[in-house]
């Protein structure tokens, strides 16, 4: 039998490059071998997007787009919609007698989160709401309803992870052995900097590249692209390891081209102008099957519905389950 996967993403946002060789390509590399769950964690966006219910609404839409262009086939892995599953509602409750309080303000994820977000949570974080103080219990929820024994993150959900497996022992010590342990499965390359040269690509960074940008985005982007700063005259030798524009030839480009930017740059016989002229090409092709897949989507609505309801259908089938064994262990099965 094959082992379930269960991972999921915020929809808040469109997937950038940092998502796609984060995350993404790996879910791409894992769908043959597993039972795949991939849930659209609309309630977790709304922990900090409460007050913006139609972006989150648009995004579960979007990302499910973005995830399907990237190459997940409906077929192996089951898209689901985080809302339409009251148990995994039922299971945060349960579970949120099994963390103190104290726990969740030492959550390495979630004290950065809340020290980013001082708009919405103060600046010691003194408006920090109970549910998204919380959104990691909820998160072991979204894991343990489906038996989820394999997750693939970011090395920045690393600590949700230790959170859930804690909830697990000590619900397993309570109430009997019910519910899995999960593990992690880390991508290749957990971080994509960003253009400016940021060890982040994020929205808020303002420095990423999306799945769905067209030419002419790219182009500005790439163009304002930070490169070797040394470098003043077209035909001054730089260094490739300290510019952005060959950091991102080595993400899109082929091994022959990389070589050639490489050796030109360190002899000083090619110029940034014409380098980034050659990047954009080279991402344009990359992003081309992705686009193309996303816009058979973007003009069929419908199938994107299907493939949420189909997926929904399967998780609730598991999650319902599930919680059957769970409220018996609490005693609850009335
Ligand atoms: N916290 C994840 C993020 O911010 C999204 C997520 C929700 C998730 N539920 C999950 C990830 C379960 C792994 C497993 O991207
Ligand atoms: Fe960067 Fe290319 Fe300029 Fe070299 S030539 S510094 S790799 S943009």
């Amino acid at each position: 039998m094959k082992k379930t996967i269960l991972t999921g993403l915020r929809p808040t946002g469109n997937l950038h490059l940092g998502h796609y060789f984060g995350a993404g390509q790996n879910y791409v590399r894992l769908q043959d071998d597993y039972d795949f769950f991939l849930e659209i964690a609309d309630v977790q966006a709304l922990t900090d997007n409460f007050d913006n219910p139609d972006k989150v609404r648009k995004n579960v839409f979007e990302i499910t787009k973005d995830l399907l262009a990237i190459g997940l086939d409906p077929k192996k892995v089951n898209f689901f919609i985080q809302s339409q599953i009251p148990e995994i509602a039922e299971l945060t409750v349960f579970y949120s007698n099994l963390v103190t309080v104290a726990r969740l303000q030492r959550n390495p994820t979630v004290k950065t989160e809340i020290s980013q977000k001082k708009e919405l949570f103060g600046n010691s974080g003194e408006s920090i709401t109970y549910g998204f103080l919380g959104y990691p219990v909820s998160q072991a929820a979204d894991i343990t309803a489906f038996d989820g024994e394999v997750v693939p993150v970011g090395d920045d959900q690393l600590p949700l992870l230790e959170q859930c497996r804690e909830i697990v022992r000590k619900f397993n010590s309570i109430y009997g052995d019910v519910l899995k342990e999960p593990q992690q499965v880390l991508s290749k390359t957990t971080r994509v900097k960003g253009l400016d040269g940021n060890e982040k690509m994020g929205k808020s960074l303002g420095n990423a590249i999306y799945l769905v940008d067209d030419e002419d985005t790219i182009r500005t982007k790439v163009m304002g692209a930070v490169t070797d700063p040394n470098k003043i005259k077209k035909d001054d030798p730089a260094n490739p390891d300290v510019c952005m524009v060959y950091y991102y030839h080595k993400l899109v480009n082929n091994d022959e081209n990389i070589n050639t930017v490489c050796n030109e740059c360190k002899a000083g016989t090619r110029g940034c102008v014409q380098c980034k002229k050659e990047l954009i090409e080279a991402m344009k092709e990359f992003l081309k099957p992705i686009q193309e897949r996303r816009k058979f989507y973007e003009e069929n609505p419908n199938e994107v519905k299907k493939v949420l309801e189909d997926g929904t259908k399967a998780a609730r089938e598991r999650a319902i389950n599930k919680m059957a064994e769970v409220k018996k262990a609490m005693k609850i099965d009335y």
